[in-house]
């Protein structure tokens, strides 16, 4: 080989660290996924060393034959998928195809309506230390506080007195359904676009769980490795009218030369959530997520807006332990062996950093097989380690139960050593 070898880079051993954690400890982060072999095998392959900017039939570099190929059988796949018209694979991540999409249907100052970040939306909604935030006017809406779910009084009353040039749908901590069609009448009553950003749900969608914003939306942005189990990377449908736009604004406008290896390992990752395996993982997430849901309702855990509908759970700690903050509940449950994030809860006293509840997702532990049985007993694990949280030994121990739980159900049997 003309390039020195690297069996012994210590990184190498790194990776192989991180295999074997996720082989032994139980994954709960709502935007996680295992991916398949295949599509990592795809991340991984040659793909990664082809230069291809532009789009396939107009490259500004040669030897795009096969990568043209692989583009647009990507394109295919995803409109067909969600049934839309235009596709933009090329975004590198979530926040990046938000980005493309401001970019190219609004002007900076620009009103537009988000979902706050403090009651489920996401940083690109409009957060101020976020160029979304930054660069265009958002106006946030959130949830009830009596129920906890979408606002649409709200969104309504706020839309009719800002005039939004668009509004956006989706959020990053939100368990319930959220329904296109209220979001699209207020969005025709004040002349404004739909943008629909399904970066969670997006699985959910294809397996059928979810209603599909499209064609309701204008536009609808995701990212391909949450419940879509695909590569790190984001995505852009839209009608034919807005595609020549939404492809400038991503190139040239925002990004370089696009990740063919993720593109291909997306194509690949669409293939397989168009399949009836996949409908039934998309229905397995849900019901174990109600299961996990109940179980820890069972144990005296709050849940935001009393339930789910959808891959995450929102958990208000006070209800189980006045004094303890998310940011302690993360902490302990990393030493045993359960990884989730803290999570502000609507109108959470306490700071973004510390918060009073944390965010439980069950696509990883569905997608390695496990089922309500297993629920019953991660919920068991979490109430009993955040209750002994003082005790090293009664914390090490339930790290050691959940390790004997994964070895049943390792999503990389072999890897990790
Ligand atoms: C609703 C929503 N939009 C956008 C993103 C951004 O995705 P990425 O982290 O790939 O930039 C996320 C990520 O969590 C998200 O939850």
């Amino acid at each position: 080989m003309p390039w020195p070898s690297t069996a012994d880079d210590p990184v190498l051993d790194l990776i192989r660290k991180e295999e074997a954690r996720q082989n032994s400890t139980v994954q709960l982060i709502a935007s996680e996924n295992f991916a398949s072999p295949a599509v990592m095998a795809a991340t991984g392959s040659v793909l990664t060393n082809k230069y291809s900017e532009g789009y396939p039939g107009k490259r500004y570099y040669g030897g795009n034959m096969v990568v043209d190929d692989i583009e647009d059988e990507a394109r295919r796949r995803v409109c067909a998928l969600f049934g839309a018209e235009h596709a933009n694979v090329q975004p590198h991540a979530g926040a990046v195809a938000n980005m493309g999409v401001y970019q190219a249907l609004l002007e900076p100052g620009d009103t537009v309506l988000g979902m706050s970040l403090d009651h489920g939306g996401h940083l690109t909604h409009g957060s101020p230390v976020n160029f979304s935030g930054l660069q265009y006017h958002f106006v946030s809406y959130g949830v009830t506080a009596s129920d906890e779910r979408i606002d649409f009084d709200e969104v309504a009353a706020k839309a009719h007195a800002e005039k939004p040039k668009m509004i956006v749908a989706g959020a990053t901590a939100y368990p319930r359904i959220i329904d296109p069609q209220p979001l699209r009448d207020i969005a025709d009553e004040v002349g404004a676009l739909l943008m629909f950003d399904a970066a969670h749900i997006a699985g959910l969608i294809a397996g059928g769980q979810h209603p599909n914003p499209l064609p309701l939306a204008d536009v609808m942005t995701f990212t391909t490795h949450k419940t879509l189990r695909g590569p790190r990377g984001g995505c852009i449908l839209t009608r034919e009218e807005f595609g020549a736009k939404i492809d400038k604004a991503i190139f040239p406008g925002i990004q370089g030369g696009p990740l063919e290896h993720a593109i291909a390992a997306k194509a690949i990752a669409f293939g397989e959530a168009a399949t009836e395996e996949f409908s039934a993982y998309a229905a397995r997430i849900v019901e174990n997520a109600n299961a996990l849901a109940e179980a820890l309702a069972g144990h005296g855990f709050r849940l935001v807006s009393g339930g789910t509908d959808n891959h995450l759970m929102l958990v208000d700690l006070r209800g189980f332990d006045e004094e303890l903050t998310g940011k302690e509940a993360q902490a302990v449950l990393d030493d045993a062996g359960i990884s989730l994030n803290k999570n502000t809860v609507p109108d959470d006293p306490r700071s973004p950093f510390v918060t009073s509840g944390v965010r439980i997702g069950t696509p990883a532990v569905t997608t390695q097989g496990m089922g309500p049985a297993e629920m019953g007993t991660i919920a068991e694990l979490i109430a009993r380690a955040l209750r002994d949280r003082d005790d090293l030994a009664a914390v090490a121990a339930v790290k050691a139960d959940a390790a004997t739980l994964c070895a049943e159900f390792a999503p990389y049997p072999g890897l990790g050593g």
